[in-house]
């Protein structure tokens, strides 16, 4: 790293932007699924789910490049890119789903859901989970309960607990507990009628990446959306992070639990590292939406992210990539729980697919979180040429997230590392 860069970092960027690692990579070149810094060094990329398909893919840097050298505009045009794009995508989520509004980012997907079921509903009300990252925008990044106060939470915005059955209130991973927690769903609402309102929505991230990773039993989802569209309001999946394959049973995170939402959030993988966002919906929805409002986003859905959008999905199709996450994955998760037997220090291990948290605990019994040595794993594996993360509301949570081009042999390199990185602890 060039010594001023970090100094010329925090003057050009000011200090509310923050760097991962105690000694940060300064990173040049990325290539499938690894990484190179300044100094030559490769690191095994087991954290970027955005660089989906692999790091500068070449079939997606030459769609792009080609597009670009030919024509940008945007959506007031007509253009065969973006129409061919929003006809793939919606092949890929079931038949209701046909209607995609385009925007740049995760945020702005989450914020027009907000703003399309209000207008649909008629209502102004949210329900989220606890411990939720859905978005930086004003409205969003209240919503993210993760990071913003609760003591000043609007009055529209309403929390119930994550369905975590490792340390939440209901313990045992079955439907049983599942039920529990979407039953939370109901003094939810009944608190927001108390305030005056009605619910709009229920968002929930389908893998609850900032939880520590959560599966929940598929009867959560069904009975939460059963219970917020009895009260008036819609069920939105935020894809973001459990979209495009990544859990390797299907291209949703929402389909392991046979569910359709209403409305579905989408971002981080679309563009393997363009940004690239979308918010799809029913036609009937989409219809009640336009009656009241007109919908334009100057960068969302232009001719060259609709090229790179189509150049994803051609790769996933042609790399056979669902295959490889469910496969590839089912060896990671085989050998985390190996892993899980010969250290002590990990409580947990959760997730599918391509997406896993494995829990840092001082002690099995009393799961006290044990975010310092979570970090000095961290940090090891970092020393050794392996980039992951940590996370969850104890920050103890190991978390698993490569691009989905991880291979089996990308896996062991992984799991000896980390074996190491446990072992020198
Ligand atoms: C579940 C989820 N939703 C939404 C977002 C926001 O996406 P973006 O950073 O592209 O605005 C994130 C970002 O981390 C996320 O994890």
């Amino acid at each position: 790293m060039k010594p001023d860069l970090l100094q010329r970092r925090e003057r050009a960027l000011g200090p509310a932007y923050r760097l991962f690692y105690d000694q940060p990579v300064h990173l040049v070149r990325g290539e499938g699924a690894w990484l190179f810094d300044a100094a030559g060094k490769r690191y095994l990329d087991c954290y970027n789910n955005v660089a989906s398909v692999g790091h500068c893919h070449p079939h997606v840097v030459g769609a792009l490049s080609r597009q670009a050298a030919t024509l940008n505009t945007h959506t007031r045009y007509l253009h065969e890119n973006v129409i061919a794009y929003a006809e793939r995508l919606s092949a890929t989520l079931p038949d209701e789903l046909s209607v995609c509004m385009f925007v740049c980012t995760g945020t702005e997907a989450n914020d027009l859901a907000v703003r399309i079921a209000r207008a649909v509903t008629g209502n102004d009300g949210i329900l989220v989970t606890e411990d939720a990252y859905h978005g930086n925008s004003t409205t969003v990044y209240q919503m993210s309960t993760e990071e913003y106060p609760a003591a000043e939470r609007p009055g529209w915005l309403e929390a119930v607990e994550a369905p975590c059955s490792y340390r939440g209130r209901f313990r045992d991973p079955g439907p049983a507990s599942a039920l529990e927690f979407a039953g939370l769903l109901g003094p939810a609402i009944e608190r927001l009628a108390d305030r005056g309102h009605r619910p709009a929505m229920f968002l929930t991230d389908n893998i609850y990446s900032s939880n520590g990773v959560l599966t929940p039993a598929p009867e959560y989802l069904a009975e939460a959306y059963r219970r917020v569209r009895a009260a008036g309001g819609l069920a939105v999946a935020d894809e973001v992070q459990s979209g495009l394959c990544r859990l390797g049973d299907h291209y949703w995170g929402f389909q392991d639990a046979g569910v359709v939402p209403d409305i579905v959030t989408m971002g981080k993988p679309l563009g393997d590292g363009h940004p690239l966002a979308a918010v799809v919906t029913t036609p009937a929805i989409a219809e009640r939406f336009a009656r009241k409002h007109h919908y334009f986003n100057t960068f969302g859905g232009n001719p060259v992210s609709a090229a790179v959008g189509l150049a994803v999905l051609d790769v996933i199709e042609r790399e056979d990539l669902l295959k490889n996450v469910h496969d590839t994955g089912a060896g990671l998760a085989d050998g985390l729980r190996g892993l899980m037997a010969r250290h002590a220090l990990i409580g947990d291990v959760r997730g599918k697919g391509l997406f896993y948290g494995v829990e840092i605990v001082r002690d099995r019994e009393t799961r006290e979180p044990a975010a310092d040595q979570a970090a000095r794993v961290r940090e090891h594996l970092r020393e050794n040429g392996v980039l992951l993360g940590t996370s969850g509301p104890g920050n103890n949570v190991i978390k698993i997230r490569p691009p989905l081009v991880f291979n089996r042999e990308h896996a062991a390199l992984l799991l000896e590392a980390l074996d190491l990185a446990l072992g020198s602890l």
